[in-house]
């Protein structure tokens, strides 16, 4: 294992059990809201510390973007962190949510993990070389008929009113034409799902970096295809995202164009 990935998943690691172990109070969790359905407690900032210290420790050079500390330093090598992805499910005790680790080295993503502390289950990828659940290789499942396909989403809770109707109709669309969608809750989990074949594709408007870094990797060195909802490849600055295996990736680009494109115009 290449020496960052291996930094990255000790981090990775450290701000798991924190969340386990704050997760057996919840009650007493301090929470504070950041924005509309955004929130932060104290087990978000004590992972995100712990994932810090074990970077800093390594690595006390390297920048970082973290979600609830922001950016610090100037460095080719940009450590891009969600301490807690799936907050809202974690605040609830619904057993979904993940720490999301990427390594970014002159604007281009190296090295990512996302770990989930409840299954343990470790995804990783380091570029050109595949990614991993555990020591097992993982790939984007072989699925070609969008009839079957079971896909990911996540709802655009931050917004409000007219915002959410193209969605609502890509929404409708995907219904009608998928064997089933899902709205786990925690998008980093969802991106590494689509690179097991657990789901066959994912779509979400709206996500920061720090959700996407690590998981958009994970799904690219799975086999999958992954970009903007209009196919473009700055996704990490918009935060619109389509991926999926090949077949239903296409499939769902040109079943829903009209939909995305107006998504995107918006
Ligand atoms: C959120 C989760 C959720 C997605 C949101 C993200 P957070 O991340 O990934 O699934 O729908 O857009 O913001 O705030 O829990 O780190
Ligand atoms: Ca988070």
């Amino acid at each position: 294992m290449h020496a960052l990935l291996n930094v990255a998943v000790m981090a990775a690691r450290s701000a798991g059990n924190i969340l386990i172990r704050k997760m057996v109070n919840l009650d007493k969790l301090k929470v504070e809201q950041k924005g509309q359905n955004d929130f932060v407690s104290d087990a978000d900032l004590a992972a995100e510390r712990a994932v810090i210290k074990t970077i800093q420790r390594h690595y006390p050079d390297h920048a970082i973007l973290a979600e609830e500390s922001g950016a610090q330093g100037e460095s080719d090598t940009v450590w891009i962190i969600d301490p807690l992805d799936g907050t809202t499910n974690y605040l609830h005790g619904f057993p979904v949510f993940c720490v999301s680790i990427a390594v970014q080295h002159k604007g281009r993503v190296e090295h990512a993990v996302v770990y989930d502390p409840l299954r343990q289950e470790l995804f990783t990828a380091t570029r050109g070389t595949g990614a991993h659940l555990d020591s097992r290789r993982i790939r984007v499942s072989g699925l070609k008929i969008l009839g079957r396909a079971l896909i990911g989403t996540g709802f655009p809770f931050r917004e409000g009113g007219a915002e959410l109707s193209p969605y609502m109709d890509m929404l409708i669309k995907v219904i009608r034409h998928s064997s089933g969608v899902r709205r786990p809750g925690a998008a980093a989990l969802d991106l590494c799902y689509v690179a097991a074949g657990r789901l066959d594709a994912f779509w979400e408007t709206g996500l920061a970096p720090w959700d996407l870094a690590a998981g958009g990797l994970i799904i690219r060195e799975a086999g999958g295809l992954l970009s903007g909802l209009d196919g473009s490849e700055n996704f990490l600055d918009t935060g619109h995202v389509l991926c999926g295996t090949p077949r239903i990736y296409r499939a769902l680009a040109k079943l829903c164009a009209k939909e995305i494109k107006a998504i995107v115009r918006q």
